[in-house]
């Protein structure tokens, strides 16, 4: 898999004179994750991204519905021993992962590094400043986002910092949000303030004190864009998955070997392969299946990712998963992969039903989710066995009358008593959306 990452400076760790309060707390107090629409999900995906590729760093508990604080585990116990450069190596490095570890996430919008706290808000702006002082560029953008209720005169600190700034010849540009005290991703990513020397403030509020911590990371909003306009194979009737829900959703595997056995237009596979992924895709239309593999074929070339087109004929093909069962094996010799053997982890959304113009009744809605159970029922039966693992959508709907129709209430009920463990996860909604996306992790 090609890396996407930006390619940026490291982070300036020279000793800032005077900041020594600052520099001593650097690397225990960790880093922030700054979580999307769907925080649950998003959580369970960064906890389990930071298990699997980062070491150093734990899940350590949410400041907010959307913030949550990640504790350097490792650095704290080796500071005790390591002292000075090799110390300040190690964070370089270790931030260095986690600015890649930003294009592995889907939910996380954001990651900053906590460089220090205040007792009051009047303390801010010389702690800031304290900061600053450390860069040596003569250039910076400069903004900060208030995550908290404390009044944070956030126009008139940066004017004082610009000025003060000046005295050290740093000319600085501020950069102001367009709604509130926190800027969106957006502004983030296109005035690059996540790229040193640029700086962004985020102001959180913790145990009676305000958490100073800089932005290391964003979601590279042209990629994801990229993969959800650019493709050209994309559904117009039914909609997709959108990419950074299917992102989540993988990153929730606990295989590496990826199966969506409805796999439409390739949502799924597609954030796989980029993901570089071993991957499996069928659904029960032809045209599907080569929407798919033309959706596949893009990717690569967009990415030089290293998959052949022999490899993507082979590895998507036409299989109805009510009856398609994997343990049979080989479903046509000439076109399927023998995937009897293998450790499967299935990612999928199966059938949402029919598109909908308006907020259904109940009974509507009932009317389409006892529709659905039988598919959802049997492909379960089928595709869930021992060696297989599921990350499923669920379809949900809000109804005219307020009420939330869920087919997993159906589900459970059907499923009562069997073998199956149906674990919720989390869910989406686009907001104005009908549909409520339940996400749910399902064993044998
Ligand atoms: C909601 S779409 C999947 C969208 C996909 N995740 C994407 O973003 O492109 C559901 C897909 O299930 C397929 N499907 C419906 N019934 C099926 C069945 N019995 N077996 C396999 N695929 C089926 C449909 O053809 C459709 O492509």
């Amino acid at each position: 898999m090609k890396n996407t990452s930006k390619n940026k400076n490291p982070i300036d760790f020279s000793p800032a004179s005077g900041s020594e309060a600052i520099q001593a707390r650097r690397g225990h107090l960790g880093f922030l994750f700054f979580f999307g629409n769907s925080p649950d999900l998003a959580k369970i995906e960064a906890e389990r991204v930071a298990a699997r590729l980062l070491p150093f760093l734990k899940y350590d508990s949410m400041i907010t519905r959307q913030v949550a604080w990640f504790k350097s585990t490792e650095l704290e116990k080796r500071e005790k021993r390591d002292k000075g450069d090799k110390r300040e190596e190690e964070l370089k490095t270790k931030l260095n992962v986690l600015s890649n570890v930003q294009n592995v996430l889907g939910g996380t919008v954001k990651i900053a590094e906590i460089i220090g706290s205040v007792r009051s808000l009047n303390y801010l702006e010389n702690e800031l400043m304290q900061n600053l002082s450390q860069t040596s560029k003569h250039k910076i953008n400069l903004a900060i986002s208030n995550y908290s209720s404390g009044k944070v005169y956030v126009k008139s600190t940066l004017i004082n910092l610009k000025n003060r700034l000046k005295t050290k010849n740093i000319s600085c540009r501020f950069v102001l949000a367009k709604e509130a005290d926190i800027l969106s991703t957006a502004e983030i990513f296109h005035n690059k303030l996540d790229i040193w020397p640029n700086v962004e403030f985020n102001i959180v509020p913790m145990d009676g004190e305000f958490l100073i911590a800089r932005t290391i990371s964003v979601q590279n909003l042209n990629d994801w864009s990229k993969r959800d306009f650019g493709i050209p194979a994309p559904d117009a009737q039914s909609g997709m998955l959108p990419p950074k829900l299917a992102r989540m959703m993988l990153n929730l595997r606990n295989r590496e070997t990826i199966y969506d056995p409805f796999c439409g237009n390739g949502r799924v596979l597609l954030e796989a392969a980029y993901l570089g992924l071993d991957f499996i895709g069928s659904d029960i239309d032809q045209v599907k299946v080569e929407s798919t593999k033309k959706n596949l074929r893009w990717l690569r070339d967009q990415y030089q990712l290293k998959i052949t087109n022999e490899e993507i004929e082979k590895r998507i093909f036409v299989a109805d998963a009510k009856t398609w069962n994997i343990e049979s094996g080989i479903l046509n010799i000439d076109t399927t992969f023998d995937i009897r053997h293998s450790r499967f982890q299935i990612v999928t959304e199966p059938d949402l039903g029919p598109a909908l113009h308006y907020l259904p009744r109940i009974s509507q809605a009932e009317t389409i989710a006892s529709n659905l159970l039988d598919l959802y029922f049997k492909s379960i039966n089928n595709l869930i066995t021992k060696t297989t693992s599921g990350v499923f959508v669920i379809p949900a709907w809000k109804t005219q009358e307020g009420h939330i129709i869920r087919l997993s209430d159906k589900i459970l009920d059907k499923l009562n008593d069997s073998r199956y463990h149906l674990n919720k996860l989390g869910e989406y909604a686009r907001p104005n959306s009908f549909i409520i996306r339940e996400i749910y992790q399902i064993n044998n």
